[in-house]
């Protein structure tokens, strides 16, 4: 988060600035690096006792002079530390920000501010696209899907569509990665911390490459029926920043030993998973998806009901069709499959406590995969879009 930090205030409990160097104080100081390297004093007063040390977790009173107030230079140092530290599990390769007009390479500095109604108040909205061989997949689909969402939300774009296209292409360019991922957010803005954006002088486009050499494997999994009340339509088509349903639907899912939760609609027909669409091989050997118009039109769902036209074409498939799915009628099909930019194409063997189909990954699934990534990889340019590095 970026913050203030020109002539910080005379604070109470808060060590006076200009300071000495970081690694001066921190020794003067008799401070030792946390996990996520920042830095804590050694000795800390417990208000727990042994009785209730088992009912909740020990509280820590910390004791004055504890909390450092830092230069930009410093907080820049401890951004590098934290970022050294490992905690970070994925490589991000560069980021745009219309706040600073521009790209950056260093992770330290992909920061966005904190008064940004997209971080507080859940005023956004996103989307993503593969990077492979040098080639951004789907771009237009995933674009066109990102400027309804941002005008679903009121959020006035801050370049017109071909401008922000550029920006996002250029940042892959800038990022030098090949195979990965491009994620990015529009954002109704910064400027306070009210509700209305009526304060927010532009909106904001943020921009990041995530670097991902390996591939997904179509490997069988199993989901959960979710528990977690499924977004209304109006939210549920948008792609907005409110994930929390989501993030706690694939919580649950993996909590009782699958890969995600299912949820199905107001009228208990299947739904959508946490953040990928569902198919279905239905016993005529029908390639079968629920309709789109309650749940987020997935780009990779759309592309497979087109490349499975192939399927259908050599008789493995006897029809496409997009209609209601009960309950029922998915758990007797032959396969089923989880679909989304990020699995691709993944088979689900077991749905609740039901089997489905032969237990085993299907043949459908499998092709199915094969044609995305194929399609992926010199499918026709109204999904490739090349990079020049
Ligand atoms: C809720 C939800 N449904 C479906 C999808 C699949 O969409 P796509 O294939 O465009 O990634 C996603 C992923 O973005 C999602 O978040």
């Amino acid at each position: 988060m970026m913050a203030s930090l020109s002539t910080p205030p005379a604070t109470a409990g808060v060590s006076p600035s200009p300071r000495p160097s970081l690694l001066a104080y921190k020794k003067a100081a008799g401070l030792t690096p946390s996990p996520w390297c920042g830095w804590r004093r050694a000795a800390v007063a417990t208000a727990a006792t042994s009785s209730n040390r088992t009912a909740a977790p020990a509280e820590t009173i910390v004791t004055g002079n504890d909390v450092p107030l830092l230069s930009f230079a410093e907080v820049a140092e401890r951004l590098d530390e934290f970022h050294a530290s490992g905690t970070r599990n994925q490589n991000y390769m560069a980021m745009y920000s219309s706040i600073f007009g521009g790209i950056t390479t260093n992770p330290s500095a992909m920061v966005i501010p904190i008064d940004d109604h997209m971080v507080h108040r859940g005023h956004g909205v996103f989307d993503t696209a593969a990077i492979m061989n040098g080639h951004l997949y789907e771009l237009e689909q995933h674009l066109d899907r990102f400027l309804k969402s941002a005008s679903m939300a009121k959020i006035t774009l801050p370049f017109d569509r071909s401008t922000i296209r550029s920006i996002l292409i250029q940042t892959v360019s800038a990022s030098k990665c090949t195979q990965g991922s491009l994620r990015y957010w529009l954002s109704v803005g910064p400027g306070d911390f009210q509700l209305s954006s009526a304060g927010c002088a532009n909106s904001a486009l943020y921009a990041i490459v995530i670097e991902s050499p390996s591939l997904p494997v179509p490997a069988g999994c199993k989901v959960i029926t979710s528990s977690i009340p499924i977004k209304s339509q109006q939210f549920a088509v948008m792609k907005s920043v409110n994930y929390l349903p989501n993030a706690l639907t694939k919580v649950e899912g993996e909590e009782n030993g699958g890969f995600t939760g299912i949820w199905l609609d107001d009228e208990g027909f299947v739904a959508e998973g946490s953040n990928m669409n569902v198919g279905f091989v239905t016993q005529s050997k029908e390639l079968l998806m629920p309709r789109f118009d309650k749940i987020l039109s997935g780009c990779t769902a759309k592309r497979v009901l087109t490349l499975a036209k192939q399927l259908v074409a050599d008789g493995r498939l006897s029809g496409i069709s997009s209609r209601n799915v009960s309950v029922q009628e998915g758990k007797a099909a032959d396969e089923m499959m989880l679909i989304g930019s990020g699995i691709l194409v993944k088979p689900v063997v077991q749905w609740d406590d039901q089997i489905i189909g032969s237990g085993k990954e299907g043949p459908i699934a499998q092709m199915l995969f094969n044609l995305i990534l194929e399609d992926m990889r010199s499918g026709p340019p109204s999904v490739r879009i090349p990079v020049s590095y």
